[in-house]
Parts: C-alpha cells; sequence; structure tokens
C-alpha cells in the first residue's frame, strides 16, 4: 500500500500516520521530521532548511526531492509507504510522478484531511511530541498523563518552535497558495480521498479506514 496524506499544518497527518504505520505494517516517511532531525544533528541540509522552516515557508523542491529520492530507494519502503507531508507543491507532485514511474509504482490513494483554519491554532498551540520516539500528545485533546513525559517511553515531551501563532499563520496561507492546488492535481488522477477532519482522532481513523477499503 502506497500512501499519500495531505492536509494543512496541524491537520492531524503525523497522528493518523502514526495509526496507518500499524495497520498496514508501512513506513512513515514525513518530510518535516526528516528535516527536523537534520536540524537537531546540524547536518548542511539541516542549517539550510532552519532558515526556511522558522519562518514557516517551504524548504526548496530540489532539496525535498533529493531526500525522497534517497529514501524511497531504502529497503523497508518495499512493501509500501505512507508520505506524510510531501508533496506540497506541483513541481514536487510532478517531480514524484516522475519518480514513482522510474521505480515502476503508483500511489494507491491520496488521503485528503480537511479542517477549517479555526481549529488548526488550537490544535497546534497544545501540540506536544516526545523528543525519543515521537508520540503526539495534544493538551486539550490527548494529553498524556503528565505534561512533561511521555506515557510511551517516558522521553521528554517539547512544543515545536514553529508553533506559534505567527508561524501557524504562515504555514497555513502557504498551505493555501502553494499545496491546495496538489489536491487538484490528485483529483485529476482520480486517487484523492476526501477526509473530514473535525471529529475525534477514533472517528477520523475510522472514516480513513473505510475510504480507502471501498
Ligand atoms: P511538517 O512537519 O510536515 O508540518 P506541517 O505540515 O505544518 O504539519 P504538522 O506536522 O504541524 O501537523 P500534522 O498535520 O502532522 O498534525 P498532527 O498530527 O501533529 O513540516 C514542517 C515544515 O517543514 C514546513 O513548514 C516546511 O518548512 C518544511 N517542509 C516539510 N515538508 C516539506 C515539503 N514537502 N516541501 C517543502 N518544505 C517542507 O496534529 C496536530 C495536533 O493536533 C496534535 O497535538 C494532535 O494530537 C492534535 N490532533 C490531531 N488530530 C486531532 C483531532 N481529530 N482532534 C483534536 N486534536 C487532534
Ligand atoms: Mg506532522
Amino acid at each position: 500500500m502506497r500512501l499519500l496524506i495531505i492536509g494543512p499544518p496541524g491537520g492531524g497527518k503525523g497522528t493518523q500516520s502514526k495509526f496507518l504505520i500499524d495497520y498496514f505494517q508501512i513506513p512513515q516517511i514525513s518530510t518535516g521530521d526528516i528535516l527536523r532531525e537534520n536540524i537537531k544533528n546540524k547536518t548542511s541540509l539541516g542549517i539550510e532548511a532552519k532558515q526556511f522552516m522558522d519562518l514557516g515557508k517551504l524548504v526548496s523542491d530540489s532539496l525535498i526531492m533529493n531526500m525522497i529520492k534517497k529514501r524511497l530507494n531504502d529497503t523497508d519502503c518495499n512493501n509500501g509507504y505512507i508520505l506524510d507531508g510531501f508533496p506540497r507543491t506541483i513541481p514536487q507532485a510532478k517531480g514524484l510522478d516522475k519518480l514513482l514511474q522510474e521505480m515502476n509504482q503508483k500511489i494507491d490513494h491520496a488521503i485528503v484531511m480537511n479542517v477549517p483554519d479555526n481549529l488548526i491554532v488550537q490544535r497546534l498551540s497544545n501540540r506536544r511530541t516526545c523528543k525519543s520516539c515521537g508520540t503526539l500528545y495534544n493538551l486539550l485533546f490527548d494529553p498524556p498523563s503528565n505534561i512533561k513525559k511521555c506515557d510511551r517511553c517516558g522521553g521528554d515531551l517539547y512544543q515545536r518552535s514553529d508553533d506559534n501563532p505567527k508561524t501557524i499563520k504562515q504555514r497555513l496561507s502557504i498551505y493555501h497558495e502553494q499545496t491546495k492546488p496538489v489536491i487538484n492535481y490528485y483529483e485529476d488522477q482520480n486517487i484523492t480521498k476526501l477526509i473530514d477532519s473535525t471529529g475525534t482522532i477514533d472517528e477520523i481513523k475510522q472514516s480513513i479506514i473505510k475510504s480507502i477499503s471501498n
């Protein structure tokens, strides 16, 4: 199974990907997570990407394409994968099509998370992430037992530096301008599954399963 998960910042892409990893036994490839790992390790890729991410802007298409090309060739992707947060521009979508053609692969479904902007700020300002295992929490909607520690592994929880009101606004505006056209691109390929993502995490899981089982 090869899936794309497209949606606004805070739309629940990461949350639902974690569930799909277990459900389909395939890896999640989040371009945002790979970039943050590079920032943490102070690689040249991380140093370049940080300037854009801190401002809520997109990192260059060429840098992202190189990263994806390398990752899709890893052996754990042989039985499929979930692309979370990629592609986010039309050049990235076209680049992915070219790459898939070379690899003789195709995407089964593009899951599109629909969430109105007014829910996003509340979700993102209350997000906490585990530094060790990446588990996602929300202080309002999916709280950990201890606000500083991960229930799953005991790791420290942190708040992402781009989850502040100014950067969230910028990320949302870039989503509307540059990523929304990608949804039309996949509608033309007839592979989109539009998911109302305003309900609870569990209700959304059920909608995703239902939509891709049809
Ligand atoms: P990235 O890390 O992908 O960030 P994003 O797209 O802004 O999305 P988020 O990770 O913030 O949200 P999410 O949809 O995963 O939501 P989550 O499940 O965590 O990218 C970061 C940056 O990297 C970009 O701004 C850009 O600079 C760069 N970048 C990355 N990819 C790129 C690319 N392809 N090209 C160029 N640049 C790129 O949920 C959010 C919160 O809500 C959590 O607290 C969660 O618990 C809660 N929640 C989830 N679902 C629900 C629900 N149903 N009800 C209530 N709360 C919920
Ligand atoms: Mg995410």
